[in-house]
This record gives structure tokens, C-alpha cells and sequence, in this order.
């Protein structure tokens, strides 16, 4: 198996050509996800957060620097990885395992092969009895559990999450922060996860990496050095606290965050 990290972002920059001139949306970006590593990029809003994720999938062309996927240069649109977005983008017309299996059928695998995986995927995130109802029949966590089945079928070996719980309620974004932790402990994939909110960050990450205001740098990464499997009662504690203060100061120092 090949050393070194499994995504690798090395002085990325990206200039987005609009109507109104140049945005300079990502400047020098460089740092590492490591195998099996849990990574968060944290950033205020338009910091190129998104930017830099459609990039590593190949979705997007940077302007400048290389991004490397186990080693390769990222050149066009990658298959050995999975993408989450903020909403599920599911397809109505389509049931719950139809959905998942969308991304078999559009790499022409074999549906048999993938069928039982698909099952199984859909009974460890909770919605065992769920593979024959419609998106309409689901709550929106479960429907985001459903883009989530539907970006591991394939078994990629890393998972880009953009703010996969933005558009959930307060207690079910924390019930899928627990299943998120369960769904990586137990696959030990690589996930770099792009949130707003620093607990989560905090909560889930090996590592956050702490973004600047646009053009988006990397401004500081923090390792976070707490047990795992992580309860949600660890929010309570000071080692915890300290992070999410150390991450927040910046943020203030920025003038992104102000007290009243
Ligand atoms: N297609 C585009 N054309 C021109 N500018 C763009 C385009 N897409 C994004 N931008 C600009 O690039 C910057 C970064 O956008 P991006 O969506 O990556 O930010 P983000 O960090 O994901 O923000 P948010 O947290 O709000 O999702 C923003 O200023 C945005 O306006
Ligand atoms: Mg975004």
C-alpha cells in the first residue's frame, strides 16, 4: 500500500472570472489529510470552503498549485471518493434503495453485486424497512442519511462532505454527528467535512483546519487530542472547551465573530 497522505493540497489557489472582475476566492492553500484521518475545514461564509471541495473532486479547475489523491494529480472529475452536500438532492420518482443504487447504474456496475451492500449501508444509518419508500415519506435526516448511503455505496475511499447538516434541526444534526462518528469508527475512511459550526468541528475532526476570510488561506490547524468513541457530554468538558475557544479567538481576531 502507498506511504504518504491520501489528499494532498499543495499552494491551491483558485480566481474566479465574474461579470464584476476577478474574485479571488483561494490563496496558497497547503496541507495534508492523512489515511483513515477525520479532517474538518472550518472558514466563514465565501471563504472558499465549497471552492476547495469541488476542486479536490475534480469538479471544479483550480487556477493554481496541485491538489493529490493518493499520490495522483487530480485532473478531472475522480471516482474513488463520495460526495455529500448540504441538501440531499434526491430523486423524488426514484425509492429510497433506487437512490443509492443511482450512483451503481451511472458507473455501470452491477446492480446484483451492490444490491445487499445497499441494504446493509441503509440498516447502519437507522432506516432498515426505508429502502422501498419515496424522498417524500422521509424526514430530512433521513433523506440526508440517504445521500450519505447513496456517496459509500461504491465504497470510495474517502468521503467530501459539504455541510452535510446545515439544513437539519438542532437535535437531529446531533443525532447524525453521532452516526457520522459511528459510520467512520467503524469504516475508517478518510472524510474532509466543511462546516460553519466549530462544535461539530471540534467534535468530530482528527484535525481542523481553520480557514481565513476570502481570499481563503489556511490560517492555523488545530489536532484535536480527545478519546474516541467521543459522547456528546465531552462538549462539557474543558479540554473540549479550550479548542472550541482557541478556534473562535481567531475568528474574533478576524472581526468575523463580535460581542455585543
Ligand atoms: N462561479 C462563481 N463565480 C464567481 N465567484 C464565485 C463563484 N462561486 C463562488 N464564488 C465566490 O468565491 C468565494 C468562495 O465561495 P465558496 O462557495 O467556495 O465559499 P464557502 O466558504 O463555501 O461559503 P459558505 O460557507 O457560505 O458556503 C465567494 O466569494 C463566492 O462569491
Ligand atoms: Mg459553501
Amino acid at each position: 500500500m502507498a506511504s504518504g497522505p491520501h489528499l494532498s493540497f499543495d499552494r491551491v489557489s483558485k480566481i474566479y472570472q465574474s461579470a464584476d472582475g476577478p474574485v479571488h476566492a483561494l490563496d496558497g492553500v497547503t496541507f495534508d489529510v492523512g489515511r483513515r484521518e477525520f479532517v474538518s475545514l472550518l472558514g466563514p461564509s465565501g471563504c472558499g470552503k465549497s471552492t476547495l471541495l469541488l476542486i479536490s473532486a475534480g469538479l471544479l479547475p483550480k487556477s493554481g498549485g496541485t491538489i493529490t489523491i493518493e499520490g495522483k494529480p487530480v485532473q478531472g472529475p475522480q471516482t474513488q471518493l463520495g460526495i455529500v452536500f448540504q441538501s440531499p438532492v434526491l430523486l423524488d420518482w426514484r425509492r429510497v434503495l433506487d437512490n443509492v443504487m443511482l450512483q451503481i447504474e451511472v458507473r455501470r456496475l452491477r446492480r446484483d453485486q451492490y444490491q445487499k451492500r445497499a441494504e446493509q449501508l441503509l440498516a447502519s444509518v437507522g432506516l432498515e424497512g426505508f429502502e422501498h419508500k419515496y424522498p417524500f415519506e422521509l424526514s430530512g435526516g433521513m433523506r440526508q442519511r440517504v445521500a450519505i448511503c447513496r456517496a459509500l455505496i461504491h465504497d470510495p475511499p474517502l468521503l467530501l462532505m459539504d455541510e452535510p447538516f446545515g439544513a437539519l434541526d438542532a437535535l437531529t444534526r446531533e443525532q447524525m454527528i453521532l452516526d457520522l462518528q459511528k459510520l467512520w469508527l467503524e469504516s475508517q475512511k478518510v472524510v474532509f467535512f466543511v462546516t460553519h459550526s466549530i462544535p461539530e468541528a471540534v467534535f468530530l475532526s482528527d484535525r481542523v483546519v481553520v480557514m481565513s476570510p476570502r481570499p481563503g488561506k489556511v490560517e492555523e490547524i488545530f489536532t484535536i487530542d480527545l478519546p474516541r468513541p467521543r459522547h456528546l457530554d465531552i462538549r462539557e468538558t474543558k479540554e473540549f472547551a479550550a479548542y472550541a475557544k482557541a478556534i473562535r479567538d481567531i475568528f474574533q481576531a478576524y472581526g468575523v465573530l463580535k460581542d455585543v
